[in-house]
């Protein structure tokens, strides 16, 4: 088993051997939770405490039920009633939960950089739900695990990711996990939507779905990051459904079998067609939410391996 880290921040640290290790650990714990096989409470005895400073449904539902699933005890910190309300800054709230001795803290936070900052200021084994249009590695890894369990691989595949690139960190992490892996990348969107510099990160680039669609293997939908958007980057939502919204029509683009994903929350009618994100035949949007759980449990269950048998100076 390969896998070194202290921390899970992001999936640009990672060597793909330990992507590798996370997913078949979690693709075990799929098989067993569609089983309903009862888990080895590897995380018995351990404190897992969730910090969401951003809205969540998925991520933090899969982060809470991974945890129990796995026995450890999980606290949700309401941060909408925390005393950052108060003033209190990121690392002073750190300090305080980390004089309370958790194990594992899952962090999302609309700061790119907040989590990794946080990671540095306490004693426990650090995982990013989400920090700012930075990283996102854990919807990358069951992102990842849902196209091996689809496809049967993971490199080889010609995979499109479209809509909002500029302000997701879903994109980025995707983007960085599918690369390492040896799969061919396109972005497509409007050009307002494309960060500057996405052509140099290994992806070929596209503002016309139906060519940048052709021969696709997986299609990833983005949703339009509107909090995070500070102007006008579309013309109008109606106008944006016409070019980059994902119908049968543009998906016929792609391969006959190529799947449809997206990581939640969906805007039907401006994204994504709602029939088509129905469609069991082409959608696999749902069996990604089932394998964000298995995901977060392998994530948190090498993680903890890993503070244990590090040496106590490691984590002083
Ligand atoms: C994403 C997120 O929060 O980055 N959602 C998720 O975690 N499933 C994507 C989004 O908000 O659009």
């Amino acid at each position: 088993m390969t896998f070194r880290q202290k921390h899970l921040l992001g999936i640009s640290g990672l060597h793909p051997d330990e992507i590798r290790t996370i997913l078949d650990l979690a693709d075990a714990h799929a098989d067993r939770n569609r089983a309903g096989t009862p888990h080895e409470q590897v995380l018995a005895g351990l404190t897992q405490v969730n910090m969401f400073f951003e809205n969540s449904t998925r991520t933090q539902a899969s982060f809470e039920i991974a945890g129990k699933r796995l026995g450890a005890n999980v606290m949700n910190m309401a941060m909408q009633a925390s005393s950052i309300k108060k003033g209190e800054t990121l690392i002073d709230t750190a300090l305080t939960l980390n004089a309370m001795r958790p194990d594992l803290l899952v962090v999302r936070h609309p700061h790119s950089g907040a989590v990794r900052l946080l990671a540095e200021k306490v004693n426990c084994a650090v995982l990013n739900a989400g920090d700012g249009r930075h990283e996102h590695p854990t919807q990358a890894l069951l992102d990842a695990l849902t196209i091996r369990r689809e496809k049967g691989r993971l490199h080889r595949l010609t995979i499109a990711i479209c809509g909002d690139i500029a302000h997701s960190r879903v994109a980025r992490s995707n983007i960085h996990l599918l690369g390492k892996m040896g799969n061919r990348i396109r972005l497509i969107g409007p050009p307002t939507l494309i960060p500057p510099g996405a052509a140099e990160w290994g992806v070929e680039v596209f503002d016309d779905m139906a060519e940048g669609l052709k021969g696709a293997d997986v299609v990833m939908m983005l949703r339009l990051q509107k909090e995070r958007m500070d102007g006008a980057f579309i013309p109008s939502e109606r106008e944006y459904y016409h070019r980059f919204g994902l119908d049968a029509e543009k998906l016929a683009h792609a391969k006959p079998d190529a799947i449809v994903m997206h990581p939640g929350p969906m805007n039907r009618g401006v994204e994504i067609d709602g029939t088509l994100a129905d469609d069991i035949n082409r959608s696999v949007i749902q069996e990604q939410v089932e394998m964000g759980v298995a995901v977060r449990m392998a994530a948190m269950e090498l993680l903890a391996r890993n503070r244990a048998d590090a040496p106590p100076e490691v984590w002083a």
